[in-house]
């Protein structure tokens, strides 16, 4: 009997359709709209001049060459900055090429896609403003019923919940061997009754979604979290094993840099009598 997805079930374009195009910029967004995704992920950080721009990485150089952090940076010296050179020395297999593709803001790629995207916006750094700076954005272009605030940073998330309590926000739990470490566990503890803890904590704290990394998924712990009453969806998906794990276990979701691939893949699915 082949798996069956919880509908709708999320195929969510990480970074963008970043396998493609370079991360978290206008072309893999629109490469993530000429496959017909209607979710994407974006990284979300603050520059010293109080802009909100699509970056992941907590330093700039190894994807731009430029020192420090996005923080260390006015928005117009990051504007500047070109990720495209990056991408196609890592990604020779793609013929299309990116070079001089540059860093943007939230309010562009809103302004670019308007509502025909569902964002799952991930607070990347702790900045306090950062939550507040971005809402500005969302209620400029009135993506209210268009957006998510994501966050690992269960601070961020709590300043979402309150500033936005209108606005579904999930909780991103990080993988097994930092969850362990940072409780002071052994390498080889029972994961179950630790993952649950974070369930728990974003249950009590009226949150939407759990996300967790695909190859520490199990049914116990989808099956905990939805009776928590909460979604569960996958993170850290590096090829087809992890995307066919979290289906596997009943993922509600998740973020792919492939997302042609797990589109064929639940198809197949729903060819081989899948819901
Ligand atoms: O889906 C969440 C995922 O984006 C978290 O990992 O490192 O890509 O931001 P990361
Ligand atoms: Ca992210």
């Amino acid at each position: 009997m082949p798996p069956r997805f919880p509908t709708p079930f999320k195929v969510i374009a990480h970074r963008g359709a970043s396998a493609y195009a370079p991360e978290n910029t206008i072309p893999a967004y629109t490469h993530a709209q000429e496959l017909g995704v209607v979710d994407v992920e974006l990284d979300v950080q603050l520059s010293k001049d109080g802009v909100v721009v699509l970056y992941h990485d907590h330093t700039l150089l190894k994807k731009t060459g430029q020192p420090g952090r996005v923080r260390d940076h006015t928005a117009s010296e990051l504007l500047k900055m070109d990720i495209g050179t990056w991408f196609d020395r890592t990604h020779p297999e793609i013929e299309e090429k990116f070079s001089g593709t540059r860093l943007n803001t939230v309010d562009a790629l809103f302004e670019t896609f308007g509502n025909s995207f569902q964002y799952h916006i991930e607070l990347k750094s702790d900045d306090e403003e950062l939550v507040g700076l971005t809402l500005n954005h969302v209620s400029a272009h009135h993506l209210e019923n268009n957006v998510r605030l994501t966050s690992f940073l269960f601070d961020q998330v709590m300043r979402a919940r309150q500033q936005a309590p209108h606005i579904p926000t999930d909780l991103l739990v990080r993988d097994a061997a930092r969850l362990r470490k940072e409780a002071g566990l052994a390498a080889d503890a029972v994961l179950l009754p630790l993952q649950k803890t974070w369930v728990d904590r974003a249950a009590d704290a009226s949150l939407a979604l759990v996300g967790f990394p695909a190859e520490d998924m199990t049914p116990e712990l989808v099956q905990y979290a939805v009776s928590r009453g909460l979604e569960i969806r996958a993170w850290r998906i590096r090829g087809d094993e992890d995307m066919h794990r979290a289906l596997e276990v009943g993922a509600y979701g998740m973020t792919t840099n492939w997302p042609d691939r797990l589109i064929r893949e639940l198809l197949r699915h729903k060819r081989a009598g899948g819901s």
